[in-house]
């Protein structure tokens, strides 16, 4: 799972599992371009804008040459905190604003990565897309997780579980050009959540606990490196076990 020479960009590179996904793919040998909507990251990119997409591409292009893999990373995970309005949680009454928000982002974003990707890709003749997804684009939720009288929202499941259809789209549609695509499924990882939560969560996952951020890491590696090459438009699962009951 060797990635010397190839150039990788990720989006949301900033964010908690940015970070970790980074420094798996350098440890691996790969040349990283994070980027991410904030001033910290390495190349600013927002994944709503397709301008901004299309010149930060461009930029990577000019200096290395080539865009090997797309890792489509960056993605809002609605939250509600226990002082907020709880019954806005609820589904039957989730803003309208807070819906378009997500599918801006999780969908639309996810898709405009992947257009630009795929135009600089066809020219190359070979490229790898790889789309970051969450148990809850392939199971519902089990709401008793979460705290009394809230619910994680609609809009997660929706725009992730479209993340696996994008994989499928984009692996059908450009297989024989040398561009493949894969979804990467991830259940929760544990940074800061509380004991009741996690409590919880590891009664309803069959190796009782949340994923550790360095076990997402070597995944997205395999996925990234030629270790995959006979996979395109798969889903590979890494929940410790959630789905599979
Ligand atoms: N953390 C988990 O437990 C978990 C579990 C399953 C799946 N995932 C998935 O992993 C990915 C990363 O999640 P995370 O936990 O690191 O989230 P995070 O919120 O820590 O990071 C997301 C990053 O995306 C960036 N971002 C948001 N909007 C953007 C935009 N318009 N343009 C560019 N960047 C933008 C943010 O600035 C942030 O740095 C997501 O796709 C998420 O759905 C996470």
């Amino acid at each position: 799972m060797n990635l010397s020479k190839k150039i990788v960009v990720i989006t949301g590179g900033s964010g908690f599992l940015g970070e970790y996904f980074t420094k798996a793919l350098q440890e691996a040998g790969a040349t990283v371009i994070a980027t991410d909507r904030s001033g910290g990251a390495e190349i600013q990119l927002d994944v709503t804008s397709k301008a901004s997409i299309s010149s930060a591409f461009d930029a990577v292009i000019a200096k290395h040459g080539k865009i090997d893999v797309v890792v489509n990373n960056a993605a809002i995970d609605p939250k509600f905190d226990a002082s907020a309005d709880k019954n806005a949680a609820l589904f039957e009454n989730y803003p309208e604003e807070l819906l378009k928000k997500s599918l801006d982002v999780n969908l639309l974003g996810y898709t405009l990565i992947a257009q630009e990707a795929v135009k600089r890709m066809l020219v190359q003749k070979s490229g790898n897309i790889i789309n970051v997804s969450s148990i809850y684009g392939i199971v519902g939720p089990d709401q008793g997780i979460y705290p009394e009288g809230t619910q994680k929202p609609v809009d997660y499941f929706i725009t992730k579980g479209g993340v696996v259809m994008l994989t499928k789209f984009l692996a059908t549609t450009y297989g024989s050009k040398g561009i493949r695509a894969n979804t990467l499924t991830l259940g929760g990882v544990f940074k800061d959540h509380g004991k009741e939560f996690t409590d919880k969560y590891g009664a309803r996952t069959p190796l009782g606990r949340m994923a550790n951020p360095e076990e997402v890491g070597g995944p997205l590696v395999f996925l990234a490196s030629d270790a995959s090459s006979y996979m395109t438009g798969a889903n590979l699962i890494v929940d410790g076990g959630w789905t599979a009951w």
